[in-house]
């Protein structure tokens, strides 16, 4: 289903927009907020097939991209390539859901393989380039990088480092005066996603427990579209820091 071409002109009419991780879950439902609010997004991941059914469900202002947004050339070209004013690095790996003893290295440093090393390469480039004044980089954490997650390996870790890397951008970028925001998002574990679904079963299986009854005792789950719909917030604001993400919406982190 295309959107209609009547599509009311929006807050975000003209405005370009860069979402890593777009073809699933969070990222996915980030980018259709985003279009659904006049923008145009490169929608970037592996899987070509999940994008084009993507381009499908949300019309050509979703322009999918198949680069692996972990790699520096790839940030490099398609940073000077869209020029984004708002720039999601939401992409980030499934990690392998055993205690830490049954991580082999690689298996443990897999988030940070993927998901810092790309938060690191296009925050480098957005500073280098740099973005307009008044560009916002959106930069996916994880709650789990309060409390940690003991069956995710170095996941916790990386997406403890990501939040400061928004810090760290932050701070250059008010040093440097050049008005990007960099914000970081910390969402709820969730079954919403395929990578949350995974986590959760561990999670639960760990405790002896079904789904249903773990997830019980966790409040209401986080849906993508209310995740979509945060980062939408988030970039429409005008605020740095880190923000933690669930069912009940954002709270800034002190
Ligand atoms: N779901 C949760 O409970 C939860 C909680 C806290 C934080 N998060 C974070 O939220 C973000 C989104 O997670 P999700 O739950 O929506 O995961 P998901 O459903 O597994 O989606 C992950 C997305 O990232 C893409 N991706 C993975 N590696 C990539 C790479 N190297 N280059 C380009 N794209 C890549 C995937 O597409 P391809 O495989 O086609 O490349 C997919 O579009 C992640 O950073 C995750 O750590 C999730």
């Amino acid at each position: 289903m295309s959107l209609p071409d009547t599509t009311p002109v929006s807050r975000l009419s003209g405005t370009s927009a860069v979402v890593t991780g777009a073809s699933r879950g969070f990222g996915r439902a980030t980018a259709a907020a985003l279009v659904q609010a006049g923008a145009t997004v490169a929608g970037i991941a592996r899987s070509g097939s999940q994008l084009a059914e993507l381009r499908e469900q949300l019309g050509p202002r979703f322009v999918p991209v198949v680069a692996d947004a972990a790699d520096p050339v790839s940030a490099a070209q398609l940073l000077d390539q869209f020029r984004p004013a708002i720039l999601v690095l939401n992409a980030g790996a499934s990690p392998l859901t055993r205690p830490l003893h049954r991580h082999t290295w690689e298996s443990f440093s897999r988030n940070w393989a993927v998901d810092v090393q790309q938060v690191f390469h296009w925050t480098r480039e957005a500073l280098l380039a740099p973005l307009d004044p008044g560009s916002v980089v959106v930069a996916f954490s994880s709650g789990a990088a309060r409390f940690g997650s003991p069956l995710s390996g170095g996941y916790a870790g990386a997406k403890a480092t990501i939040r400061f890397m928004a810090a760290y951008a932050a701070g250059e970028s008010e040093r440097a005066g050049l008005g990007i925001r960099f914000t970081a998002v910390l969402p709820d574990l969730t079954p919403a996603t395929g990578l949350g679904a995974a986590a959760v079963a561990a999670y639960a299986a760990r405790e002896g427990m079904d789904i249903p009854s773990f997830l019980a005792t966790r409040g209401p789950s986080l849906t993508s579209e209310q995740a979509g719909k945060a980062v939408l917030d988030l970039a429409v604001g005008t605020g740095n820091g880190a923000y933690l993400l669930a069912a009940a919406g954002l709270k800034e982190l002190q």
